[in-house]
């Protein structure tokens, strides 16, 4: 009895070694949604040495897929599964031994990633009461969450589960603050299933407070010159090391095959490593892609669509470039998403969604039903190809330099609002690139129409002398869904942008300027 008791606890903490156990990964559980075609789902798990597994489909036409189990593991891939459910999933080992997942439903499954501002709670939102009651009206948006953990290699299993898969009840989505459940995530899902109309498999992977770095695996870090080292801190911040997060919340998830990723991330890279964001960010979108893909047996796309949130706000009064300088390397330099170092991309700004009285702090506005649509915006025009839908804010395609103004003309209407120094401009004589070191001076707006608008020059002696022109460049631009320029409908802000009239190679904003 003893003896056995050991093998247990021994089997839990090293599935592999105890050799003898039949089971399945532990993301696997009830309730839970598999991918839908026309990607095939992975289900994977542990059992003894060159035992045969075979996993059958309740209802249906019941499809049985097998396979031996190999340095410890199986892993099967099912056929594509319409949208639907429920089905028992059930794996039988050797014709003698059984373990079955109960409820589980084939829909599109995304995760979800980043730090503080994605574990954000539905309890914590703006009429929270009133969205954690809605809970009930989703049964098929499912929920799951990895628990915090970390690790110096690379795991094979989550090491803990916060969240097993789970039919959503406002209890859950409401579970204490920054413990579960992410509400962009949550409502993302949800808006989601309110256009598709078919289960959403939510998977929920983030940690308060880290820096990108660690979500990054050896691999995409080295791309950007960083290389395996300690994070040098307290052992209260070993969550900071390099790949620690990557190594057991990442990971372990790889086999399963999945529709996209959500992503929240970027307020602990302002004032770390924020100059090398711009390489450290889409190399770490490149890198999970490539590793989802590949462990997925590549059922997972290889540029599966990924999308993020622009940094909102931290500091009202602040005159530091942080924030402004950290939301343009979320972009790749390039201000908008998708762009060409960051395909099949989308991007939520949410600049204007500041909460200056947020019980959280600042750091952590209450509004997140906005940054949610914004998401699932993006995700419907960029993962389900939707046309003619409006998801990303105005961007300027043309600055021209007349006399006293510039006219700038945006790549779509435009609804414009007064406001005397949004725009800023820098001047020089000398053809020098502006920078953060340059001084900006104001660049008043004076008018504008359907898709330009115009801005004084007035401050640099002669327009012949403006250098830069840029937009909402400080940590807090504008009052809540008050910047002077939205998209047409009134919905979307133009997201901030900086161009140069005499670039350096840096950024990437040639033949704006004309
Ligand atoms: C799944 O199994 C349970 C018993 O564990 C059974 O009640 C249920 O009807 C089964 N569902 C399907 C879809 O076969
Ligand atoms: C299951 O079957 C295998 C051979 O088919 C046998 O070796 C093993 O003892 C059986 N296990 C149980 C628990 O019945
Ligand atoms: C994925 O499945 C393979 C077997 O195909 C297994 O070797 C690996 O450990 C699994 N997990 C990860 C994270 O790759
Ligand atoms: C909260 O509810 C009120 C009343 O329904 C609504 O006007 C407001 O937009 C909601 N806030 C958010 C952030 O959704
Ligand atoms: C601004 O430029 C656009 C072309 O992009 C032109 O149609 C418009 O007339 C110009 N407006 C002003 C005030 O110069
Ligand atoms: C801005 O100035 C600081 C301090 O003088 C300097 O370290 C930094 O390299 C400058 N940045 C740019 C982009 O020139």
């Amino acid at each position: 009895m003893r003896q056995l008791t050991v093998c247990v606890v021994l089997l839990d903490i090293l599935r592999l070694v105890c050799g003898s156990g039949f089971w399945f990964a532990s993301y696997y559980g009830d309730h839970m949604v598999l991918q839908k075609a026309p990607e095939r789902a992975v289900l994977w798990g542990f059992g003894p040495e060159n035992a045969k597994v075979t996993v059958y489909l309740s209802g249906g036409k019941k499809p049985a897929y097998s396979d031996y189990v190999a340095a410890g593991i199986w892993k099967v891939t099912l056929p594509p599964m319409e949208a639907g459910g429920p089905y028992n999933v059930t794996a039988v080992l050797q014709d003698n031994q059984t373990i079955t997942l109960t409820d589980v439903l084939f829909g599109d499954v995304w995760l979800c990633g980043g730090q503080s501002n994605m574990a954000f709670t539905t309890g914590q939102v703006f009429n929270a009461s009133e969205e954690m009651s809605q809970a009930s009206k989703f049964p098929e948006v499912r929920i799951f969450m990895a628990a915090l953990e970390q690790s110096s290699t690379e795991l094979i299993d989550l090491a803990a589960v916060e969240v097993p898969w789970s039919v959503p009840t406002a209890e859950l989505l409401g579970g204490g603050d920054f413990k579960h459940y992410s509400a962009v995530c949550w409502m993302f899902g949800r808006n989601l299933y309110q256009t598709l109309r078919y289960p959403i498999g939510l998977v929920e992977s983030c940690w308060g407070g880290t820096p990108v770095e660690a979500w990054s695996s050896e691999r995409a870090l080295r791309n950007c010159g960083l290389e395996k080292k300690m994070f040098p801190m307290t052992s209260a911040h070993q969550e900071w090391t390099y790949s620690v997060l990557w190594n057991a919340m990442i990971h372990p998830v790889l086999n399963m095959t999945l529709k996209g990723a959500i992503w929240y991330q970027g307020e602990a890279n302002t004032a770390y490593h924020q100059d090398i964001y711009s390489c450290s960010f889409p190399s770490m979108i490149d890198d999970w892609r490539m590793a989802f893909h590949q462990s997925s047996g590549g059922q997972t796309a290889p540029d599966f669509p990924f999308g993020f949130v622009q940094l909102s706000t931290y500091t009202k009064a602040s005159k530091s470039d942080e924030y402004p300088n950290l939301r343009w390397h979320q972009t790749a330099d390039y201000g908008f998403a998708p762009n060409p170092r960051m395909k099949n991309t989308f991007m939520a700004v949410a600049m204007d969604l500041g909460d200056e009285l947020s019980p959280y702090g600042s750091i952590h506005p209450r509004d997140k039903q906005d940054v949610a649509y914004r998401l699932s915006l993006g995700a419907r025009a960029v993962a389900y190809a939707e046309k003619r839908l409006s998801f990303q804010g105005p961007f300027p395609n043309l600055v021209l330099i007349q006399d006293k103004y510039l006219n700038i003309t945006y790549d779509q209407g435009v609804i414009v609002t007064q406001s005397k120094d949004i725009f800023e401009i820098c001047c020089s004589a000398d053809r020098v690139p502006c920078n953060h070191n340059s001084t900006w001076v104001p660049a008043p707006i004076l008018n504008w129409a359907l898709r330009c608008v115009k801005v004084s020059t007035t401050y640099c002696s002669s327009s012949d002398n403006v250098a830069g022109l840029r937009y909402a460049w400080r940590d807090w631009p504008c009052d809540l869904k008050a910047c002077p320029v939205y998209s047409a409908d009134g919905v979307l802000p133009a997201p901030p942008f900086t161009v140069n009239r005499w670039p350096d190679k840096k950024y990437n904003s040639e033949n704006t300027f004309l």
